[in-house]
């Protein structure tokens, strides 16, 4: 079997959840691109850390050069978070000509123009739809199956930790610490959930979205941000009487301007949204030929997350690498037996 060997900058909650996936999707994961993935090198800060999968040590290293200068590494995932080193590893690794998989959001938002400038220079590929909407495919869903379309608008839940926050005020009456605390332990926060409950990391994920539906550079700093810290009991209790829930929303609207922000907004209890609990995403877009549409699913979490990453290595590789076009069709159709009745 052909094999393709990739390196992983970072082993937290998405890169296990990575290794997860390509320990149990394998055949799957062969049989659409015709290659096995094996990870050869991982990333991390303490080799001795308790891991929650069994990783053998010697895979382990605290050198990233082990990674970057390993000639039969021809991937590079980075999931490290934080602005540094991880722009600097992503640079780096497209200078030794690796292709680049990402679920950095507030790298991708920050440092787009360095990033996307030394990848076209080194002639590698980046792909980052883990950056958005965890395991949602918003970004190849805008990039490439929207294309067509002149966005109006987009508007979504895109922070899991804070919609998991107010669902469990909501539902269970639960102090905002307290959910933050079950939203780290379910590895929905960032490192720093400041990010999360202040609106920045939705800050990041809307300039992502809206550079690529606009055509444009959206500058972070350029968008309007309020979080949810100072949501209380109290607020979501009257939201309640009224027929609302309390959502963290993200909007991007085209009109004369383009408007961005993000911002705690009141939605009506029986909207589509309203509905969308735990740390579910919820992402609407208004396009001018394909109309409104309405995508949804996990927004944070290890194998929702780790689904996105990997599919990305399968994209670098189908697009890069020696796969005839349709592979997956063509060697695989016909194999399963259908059942034709209704029992
Ligand atoms: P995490 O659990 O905090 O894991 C970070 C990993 O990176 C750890 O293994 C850590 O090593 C390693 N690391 C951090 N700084 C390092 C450095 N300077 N040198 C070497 N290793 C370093 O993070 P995560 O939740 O997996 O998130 C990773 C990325 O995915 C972030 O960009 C995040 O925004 C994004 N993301 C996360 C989610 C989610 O649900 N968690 C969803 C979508 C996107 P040690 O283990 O040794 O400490
Ligand atoms: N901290 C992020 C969230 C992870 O809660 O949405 C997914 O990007």
């Amino acid at each position: 079997m052909k094999k393709i060997k990739i390196g992983l900058l970072g082993f937290g909650t998405v890169g296990q959840g990575v290794w997860k996936i390509l320990n149990s999707n394998m055949d799957e994961i062969i049989s659409k691109c015709g290659y096995e993935i094996e990870i050869k090198k991982i990333l991390v800060k303490d080799i001795n850390k308790k891991r929650c999968v069994d990783v053998p040590k010697e895979i382990l290293t605290t050198n990233s050069d082990d990674i970057f200068y390993d000639e039969e590494i021809k991937i590079i995932v980075e999931l490290i978070g934080g602005a540094h080193p991880a722009k600097e590893y992503i640079i780096k690794a497209a200078e030794c000509k690796k292709h680049i998989v990402t679920a950095n959001k507030l790298v991708v938002a920050s440092f787009a123009d360095e990033i996307f400038k030394a990848v076209n220079e080194n002639n590698v590929m980046i792909y980052y739809e883990a950056s958005v909407g965890g395991g949602i495919p918003i970004i190849k869903g805008i990039n490439e199956s929207l294309t067509a379309n002149k966005i109006k608008e987009i508007t979504g839940i895109v922070n899991g930790t804070t919609n998991y926050i107010l669902t469990k005020m909501t539902d269970e009456g639960l102090e905002f610490e307290e959910a933050l605390k079950q939203a780290q332990n379910l590895g929905y926060a960032e490192a720093d959930p400041t990010s999360d409950v202040e609106g920045f990391d939705a800050v990041y994920k809307l300039a992502i979205m809206a550079s690529l539906s606009f055509n444009t550079s959206v500058d972070i700093n350029s968008i309007y941000r309020e979080g949810i810290g100072r949501i209380k009991a109290v607020d979501i209790e009257y939201a309640k009487r009224f027929g609302y829930v309390i959502k963290l929303l993200a909007i991007a609207k085209e009109e004369d301007n383009l408007e961005l922000r993000v911002h705690p907004a009141m939605v009506e209890k029986n909207h589509p949204i309203a509905n969308v609990g735990d740390s579910f995403n919820a992402i609407f877009i208004k396009g001018n030929a394909v109309g409104d549409l309405l995508l949804c699913g996990r927004g944070a979490g290890d194998l929702p997350t780790g689904s996105a990453v990997v599919s990305d290595i399968i994209s670098i590789i189908r697009n890069n690498f020696d796969v005839p076009y349709n592979f997956n069709y063509e060697v695989n159709s016909s194999k399963m037996p259908i059942k034709q009745s209704k029992e």
